[in-house]
């Protein structure tokens, strides 16, 4: 299949794994991409720029297929250091960036400077038209079913695409619901190139993560999201557990007068225990209501090959044949 995403990343299929704190390392993402989509590393998983480079150069050992690097520009004070992190992109002669969170405008001559493509992850129409603007490739449209953060829209995508459809000229993807081929055909009826996915790929053989992380998105239903710390407009769609439910029991008793520090310990610093350890209720993690669609632990090629060859079938026999 040949769309605008495809050309403009020089992957095979129109589909990407977007970038997942301590679930992107460079073993998924070589897999992602030697199966024919594209892989994306998780830079602020890295602690440090060198360390970033190191999963860089990892990466490049298990794949000579294109693959990217997210960095998420975060609404904290003290930053990380991006300028440092972009540099060890460059030196790493990686040549797609996903950027998301804050406007990645800063860093936009750096990145073009080294013929870097751009593809911004935005969760509405304006912040899709900014990233146009300051000279994004492309854009990943990121609709309130998504896991992680939907922004404070919560305009769903059945009518999200399509809108971007109507405003940009230059590409996007689906993001958010998305898991299978009737996610793939959808979307591009809705106008866009490809899609993009998070928790689908976490539940598969290569993602770097603990088996109960993956049992559990397997187990769950298109009921079992929350959506927390909106009172802070920072919400975040997470998998229900004991934490998540704490967090909800003091944002109905604190309300407005919510802050960061009442829910620390149920959100900061809890990925590794999660992910790493299986530490199912250590704290609130990311997943999409997608999760309910999830229902095996495939190998990426075994996902990516099924999505393609069902999607075939469904273009060339369902909706053809509806004519
Ligand atoms: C566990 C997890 C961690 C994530 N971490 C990040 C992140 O660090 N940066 C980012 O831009 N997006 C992150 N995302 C969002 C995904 O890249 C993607 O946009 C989202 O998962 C799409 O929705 P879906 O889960 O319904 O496929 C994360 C998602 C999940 C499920």
């Amino acid at each position: 299949m040949k769309t605008r995403i495809t050309e403009l990343f020089g992957i095979q299929h129109p589909i990407i794994q977007g970038g997942m704190h301590f679930v992107g390392f460079a073993s998924l993402a070589a897999a992602v991409s030697n199966a024919g989509g594209l892989g994306v590393i998780t830079g602020l998983t890295q602690r440090s720029p060198k360390d970033l480079a190191n999963e860089i150069a990892k990466c490049r050992d298990l794949t000579d297929k294109p693959f990217g690097v997210n960095l998420t520009f975060l609404p904290t004070v003290s930053s990380p250091d991006y300028p440092g992190y972009i540099k060890a992109i460059i030196e790493g002669g990686v040549r797609i960036v996903e950027t998301a969170g804050r406007s990645p405008e800063a860093y936009m001559p750096a990145l073009k400077e080294h013929g870097v493509k751009v593809i911004h992850k935005c969760t509405s129409v304006r912040h899709a038209l900014k990233a146009e603007k300051i000279g994004c490739d492309a854009v990943s449209v990121d609709g309130f079913e998504c896991g992680g953060h939907p922004g404070e829209d919560d305009i769903p995508n059945m009518i999200l695409l399509p809108r971007a459809a109507e405003e940009l000229k230059i590409p996007f993807v689906a993001s958010g619901g998305m898991a299978d081929a009737r996610s793939l055909v959808a979307s591009l009826a809705l106008g866009a190139e490809g899609m993009n996915m998070g928790t689908r790929f976490i539940a598969t053989q290569e993602a770097p993560v603990h088996e109960n992380v993956k049992k559990a998105i397997v187990a769950a239903s298109e009921l079992d999201t929350r959506l927390v710390m909106r009172s802070l407009r920072n919400t975040e769609r997470v998998l229900n557990n004991t934490a998540v439910e704490k967090i909800l029991q003091k944002e109905a008793a604190l309300g407005k007068d919510l802050k960061f520090e009442d829910i620390i310990e149920e959100v900061a610093g809890v990925y590794p225990r999660i992910m790493l350890e299986g530490d199912m209720d250590a704290g609130a993690w990311s997943c999409g209501m997608v999760a309910g669609l999830i229902h095996d632990i495939p190998t990426c090629k075994e996902l990516i090959d099924r999505i393609m060859s069902e999607a075939e079938q469904l273009i060339s026999k369902r909706l053809v044949g509806l004519l």
